[in-house]
């Protein structure tokens, strides 16, 4: 009879193949069979067997996506052939002489065919497969030598950690992006804490490939595009065009975009075509690229030290315009942040009329040295909000007036404050400024919120100039006869809103926690906490120290929790909304997977010190984690377990003085349950 343990091998591998499967269809094919509660299923069960049977976890398993701890610094890493960069072509003109040149290079009989493929703006990257599994992510760097950013690598998701079939060595290159959505919710998070926005997406993403700390990268939601398949075990596809439908059969998503085109003439149609869709894509491009088809003419056209003379990128024109600005006025935010934005000339960019443009906050205005009256040349990246690229300094009139940030709100008139670390300045009003209450209403009946259809912006100041509402939990009270005598509003309308609102109660816990509008928490902070804590109540009572705990959780994120629970206003609004009958507990979906109750590691604060042969540090505290444990930097009294692997130093000494228990790392291998799995490895 099989043992359970083999029963349990035997189900973790179907599970493994299903899921590498399905993860084929949503994130590469953009196309899924199946839910994405179901997806979430399959993978719960595979950790579910993973946390039973640790000796099952594989290097391409769900739980240990995000394994690493913060890097000090990336190793260097040599490119086996080097990433040469591309030459640019500015109109058809261009483009025309660069086939000339390229013609002469393979002879006029040659009949070369072309792929044309989107230049998705952001950093190039390449990855490396060993027996189909994911073993190293490098950067570009110069070219020749990059940076070993593997454990970033790992957490993108359109990453796979192991390939739809075994492939002895592999090495594919492609973009690596922040899609449009991810960008602009980055930035939204970035401003309300006072942090700097990231000008564009490439430089979010390249500054989100090379933080120290993975956690963060997973929570940014990086994709990637490969669009070169650089190096196989065995021969190389004669054609370009078949070595990106390999790709892609392996798991590596490629761009839908790319077209096969038989001469020059099917290559500008096709240039125009990504270009006439280039604003509604979900991610930045800023042309597209030209690749001859044939490897063998390749190899003819051969390449200069810089450049392969076998391809050649075609730059759209910038999407920049000039204006004047009429005023630079001051918005308020949810969380009572000041944002100056420029009020404009009405100009016309990339097809939309543009007459506001953000200027962050009063240090960009000041570096930027933006007044009123300055024309100024702005940008617009995709359908994102228009930018203020730069003063032209030489058209300013003599008139120009500077901005002062106000030191009042300019609506309600409460003093608005900066506090220490911030960039923004702050209205202090938070109970009652109207622009506060306006803006969290909106955001609590947002899309990634409460989702109330219907209560949009012309409802919600309706609402508050009536005195109809004050803040959210006011919204329960709302009563048909009062809201079918508004303007525009009729019975029918107003039974939809009650009915919206009624709906809304049962909205999952992590929805509720983001509807909140706590500083510091946006859709992705909430799932962690619904997620680690289970209730409402539970979160409004955790400590800091429980809150930074909670893996993804920072410090800032923990003080500005507790703040706004510490806060009775708040505690009373809770109240309320509970009393109105909205939920306040996880569904069991959305709770972690249970660590097994006889785990070891369960509620346990584990160190580690020294080398543990044949296993990564991040792959012991991922384990540990995996069984309910938490693994803590330094010893201290709150220290339960101390791994000590070779050479380890001043943290056993101190292990030892506190007569904390110490263990070995063949204890430890014995203690996690799996004495093979990682070793020689
Ligand atoms: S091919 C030798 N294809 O553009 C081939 N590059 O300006 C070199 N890029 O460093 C690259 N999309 O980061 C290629 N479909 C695409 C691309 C692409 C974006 C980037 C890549 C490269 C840069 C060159």
């Amino acid at each position: 009879m099989a043992s359970k343990k083999q029963t349990a091998r035997r189900r973790a591998e179907a599970l493994r193949r299903q899921i590498a499967h399905h993860r084929k269809r949503y994130y590469v094919d953009d196309d899924p069979e199946i839910s994405d509660g179901e997806y979430d299923a399959l993978e719960r069960e595979l950790r579910e067997l993973e946390q039973a049977f640790p000796e099952l976890l594989t290097p391409d398993s769900p739980s240990l996506r995000v394994g690493g701890e913060p890097a000090k610094a990336f190793t260097p890493f040599r490119h086996g052939t080097p990433l040469l960069s591309l030459d640019n072509a500015y109109g058809e003109d261009e483009l025309g002489e660069w086939e000339q040149r390229l013609r002469r290079r393979i002879g006029d009989e040659a009949r070369p065919s072309y792929v044309v493929e989107p230049k998705v703006d952001g950093l190039s990257i390449s990855v490396h497969y060993r027996d189909g599994l994911l073993q190293r992510g490098v950067t570009r760097g110069d070219g020749e030598v990059g940076e070993d950013v593997t454990s970033n690598v790992r957490t993108i998701r359109s990453i796979p950690l192991r390939l739809t079939r075994p492939t002895p060595a592999l090495e594919a290159r492609g973009e690596v992006f922040l899609p449009r959505p991810a960008f602009e919710r980055l930035n939204r998070e970035r401003l309300e804490a006072g942090e700097p926005p990231f000008a564009n997406p490439r430089n979010a993403a390249a500054g989100t490939v090379r933080l120290l700390d993975p956690r963060i990268t997973a929570s940014r939601r990086l994709d990637c595009y490969f669009y070169e398949l650089a190096a196989l075990d065995g021969e190389l596809p004669e054609r370009h065009a078949d070595g990106l439908a390999l790709l892609r059969e392996l798991g590596l998503k490629t761009n839908p975009l790319n077209a096969v085109c038989e001469d020059l003439r099917q290559v500008r149609d096709t240039i125009a075509e990504i270009e006439r869709r280039r604003g509604k894509l979900p991610y930045e491009t800023d042309g597209a690229v030209i690749k001859v088809n044939e490897l063998a003419l390749r190899r003819e056209a051969g390449s200069t030290s810089k450049f392969p003379r076998w391809a050649v990128a075609y730059k759209f024109p910038a999407q920049q315009a000039t204006t004047v600005v009429l005023e630079i006025a001051v918005q308020v935010g949810r969380t009572g942040a000041l944002t100056p934005v420029a009020l404009l000339e009405p100009v016309q960019l990339a097809g939309t009329t543009v007459s506001r443009a953000t200027l962050h906050n009063e240090e960009e205005v000041e570096r930027k040295d933006v007044r009123v009256g300055d024309t100024v040349l702005i940008e617009k990246a995709g359908e994102i909000i228009p930018q203020v690229v730069k003063v032209v300094t030489a058209r300013r009139p003599k008139s120009a007036r500077r901005f002062a940030m106000p030191d009042r709100c300019p609506v309600c008139n409460a003093p608005a404050v900066k506090e220490e670390g911030e960039v923004a300045r702050r209205c202090s009003n938070t109970a009652s400024c109207p622009a506060q209450r306006r803006e969290a209403l909106l955001h609590f009946a947002g899309r990634g919120a409460m989702d109330i259809q219907g209560l949009g912006e012309a409802l919600v100041d309706q609402l508050l100039a009536q005195d109809l509402v004050r803040d959210i939990a006011g919204l329960y009270d709302l009563e048909a006869e009062r809201l079918s005598e508004l303007p525009r509003m009729g019975e029918k309308s107003a039974a939809n809103l009650l009915g919206q609102l009624e709906a809304s109660k049962q909205r999952p816990l992590r929805r509720l926690i983001n509807a909140l509008g706590i500083r510091h928490v946006g859709e992705r902070g909430a799932a962690v906490l619904a997620q680690a804590l289970g209730s409402l109540e539970r979160l409004a009572e955790a400590t800091e120290e429980q809150l930074t705990g909670i893996a993804e959780i920072g410090p800032k994120t923990a003080a500005a929790v507790t703040s706004f629970f510490r806060q009775p206003a708040n505690h009373e609004l809770i109240e309320r909304l509970r009393r109105a009958g909205v939920r306040t507990v996880a569904d069991p979906s959305e709770l972690r997977a249970a660590v097994p109750s006889d785990s070891p590691f369960a509620g346990k604060t584990v160190v580690l010190t020294g080398t543990l042969p044949g296993m990564a540090r991040s792959q012991a505290r991922a384990r540990i984690e995996a069984l309910g444990g938490k693994v803590s930097g330094s010893v201290s009294k709150n220290t339960d377990l101390v791994v000590a692997g070779e050479e380890a130093g001043s943290k056993l000494d101190r292990a030892r003085e506190l007569g904390i228990e110490v263990l070995t790392p063949e204890q430890f291998r014995e203690r996690l349950g799996a004495d093979k799995t990682f070793s020689g490895g």
